[in-house]
């Protein structure tokens, strides 16, 4: 019963069944340098590593020698690069590596009856071929998972050399049971090859290092102290014959209030890109339910003064000098200084077509003036919508863009200081916009950003494009030396 209420409690954190907001594609040129990375960290593994004690026993007709071989490590080996592949039959991966030979030293155990020796040994192991199948999939709270299906251990051929005790005994003897103690090793393979996609698996789980909390049904990132990223899988990792395909929910919520945005993430096709090792496609939905976030959180406001306007402009926050647009003002209040409040009526919503992504912002503007006394004196309220558009791209590894101002509309609320010239002030702002402000925020956006870097991997030759409903990112990796995949 408790079991099948916890399975029914995972089910609901499932996210099955809504589109991914964000989807991710390896492709066989991701697959083969991740393999590439891997076996360069095996190999170096494989330098340090002890393996498990190997003991069997050898009937000789008149008894058995049991016998241990400890503290086995590799003097030498020589690793061939594995191949690795897609296997759409299992949705999952098939690895392979033949024509392994490694040197082997550590210490042998005997024991006869009440009869023990004991001393070290040399071997060499020929030929040791490896072949394991894993399925990838996503447990019931969107973490990705890795089950082995298969493995299949082979050695081709073995020398071994006792010394120490009784060794010229053995040495005599090696060929009678050579095979079988090379069966025995063949045996310990496959269970150290199975450990190590469990604990592949358990990375993936708790996503070690990389979450910043994670909870038992969630995967979430905090992005700011207002905003956190869902990222579960929307559903199992799917592969085909030349990639591997995952499906993020990709949604931002408010931290406070984590409510629900009143739209839903449409679907789209993310098209392969076999010469990038990995293609990325963000959807309108990720930008929105972002700026949702900001404002289910009242994270959109901001107050405007006059130190923020240039010295040399023409217009300044302050009665005297707005008798243009609002000829009672000076009159009544004369000399003060004024600010505005900026606050967004609506969520501000993007809008991504091809080439462009557009935005527009929905805000009221509270204009007040301040008495040497510091009382606020409430002036006018209006309404301002605008309509941004604007390009991306990444060159040099830098993500670029400019801005435009496509539209801007004024509308008066209500004033407390007579007639507003709403036509004037519009396109005094536009001006004001076009002149002042843009071209400053466009200057930053043509230096560029860095990419965003993990702590061992950095995006290279990455391309961006604006397609209809999402931003498409291809790219290929570079792990950075030092790096642990996991
Ligand atoms: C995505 O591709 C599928 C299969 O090719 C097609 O049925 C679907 O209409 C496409 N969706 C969009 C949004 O282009
Ligand atoms: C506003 O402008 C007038 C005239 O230029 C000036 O005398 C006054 O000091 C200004 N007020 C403030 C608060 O800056
Ligand atoms: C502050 O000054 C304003 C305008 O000069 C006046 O109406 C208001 O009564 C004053 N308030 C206080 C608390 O003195
Ligand atoms: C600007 O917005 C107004 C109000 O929404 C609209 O009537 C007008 O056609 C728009 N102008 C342009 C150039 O898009």
């Amino acid at each position: 019963m408790l079991s099948f209420l916890i399975a029914m409690l995972m089910t609901l954190s499932c996210t099955c069944g809504e589109n991914p907001a964000i989807k991710a594609t390896l492709s066989n040129k991701g697959l083969q340098y991740g393999k590439h990375v891997v076996a360069g960290l095996i190999q170096e593994m494989l330098k340090h590593v002890t393996f498990p004690d190997i003991s069997g026993a050898i009937d000789i007709h008149v008894g058995k020698i049991h016998y241990t071989f400890t503290g086995v490590t590799i003097t030498k080996c020589d690793f061939p690069e594995p191949s690795v592949m897609f296997s759409q039959e299992h949705n999952g991966l098939t690895a392979s590596i033949s024509g392994f030979n490694a040197a082997l030293t550590g210490r042998w155990k005997t024991s006869f009856g009440i009869l023990h020796d004991s001393g070290s040994f040399s071997m060499v192991i020929f030929n040791l071929g490896v072949t394991s199948e894993v399925a990838l999939g996503m447990d019931a709270n969107g973490h990705p998972s890795v089950t082995s299906i298969s493995c299949n251990a082979r050695i081709g051929d073995a020398n071994v050399r006792f010394r120490g005790g009784a060794s010229w005994v053995f040495n005599k003897f090696v060929g009678y049971f050579k095979r079988q103690m090379i069966e025995e090793m063949e045996r310990q393979v496959c269970p150290v090859v199975h450990e190590s996609i469990d604990s592949l698996e358990y990375h993936l789980q708790t996503m070690n290092g990389i979450a910043a909390h994670h909870s038992l049904t969630h995967i979430s990132y905090d992005v700011d102290q207002v905003l956190t990223l869902d990222l579960p899988l929307n559903d199992s990792p799917i592969v085909s014959a030349s990639s591997l395909k995952f499906g993020l929910k990709g949604e931002f919520y408010s931290t406070k209030t984590h409510k629900e945005p009143p739209f839903v993430a449409k679907p789209f096709n993310l098209t392969e890109q076999p010469g990038y090792m990995v293609s990325l496609g963000l959807s309108e939905f990720t930008l929105n339910s972002a700026s949702y976030g900001y404002f289910s959180a009242g994270a959109l406001e901001a107050l405007i003064t006059d130190s923020m306007i240039p010295p040399f402009s023409p217009v300044h926050l302050n009665t005297s000098s707005m008798g243009l647009f609002i000829p009672e003002l000076p009159k009544r209040f004369p000399g003060l200084a004024m600010n505005l409040q900026v606050y967004a009526r609506e969520s501000p919503v993007f809008s991504i077509q091809s080439g462009a992504v557009k935005l527009d912002v929905q805000v009221c503007v509270k204009a007040v003036a301040i008495a040497p006394n510091g009382t606020q004196i409430p002036l006018f309220k209006l309404n301002a919508d605008s309509e941004l558009s604007g390009k991306m791209l990444i060159a040099d590894e830098l993500l670029k863009g400019s801005v435009m101002l496509d539209n801007l509309t004024l509308a008066l609320v209500s004033s407390e200081v007579g007639p507003v010239k709403i036509a004037a002030l519009e396109s005094a702002l536009k001006g004001a916009l076009k002149i002042g402000v843009l071209p400053q925020v466009n200057a930053k956006l043509e230096k560029g950003f860095i990419l965003p870097r993990m702590k061992h991997a950095q995006l290279v030759n990455s391309v961006l494009t604006v397609e209809e409903g999402f931003i498409a990112v291809s790219s290929d990796a570079l792990i950075l030396p030092g790096g642990s995949l996991i």
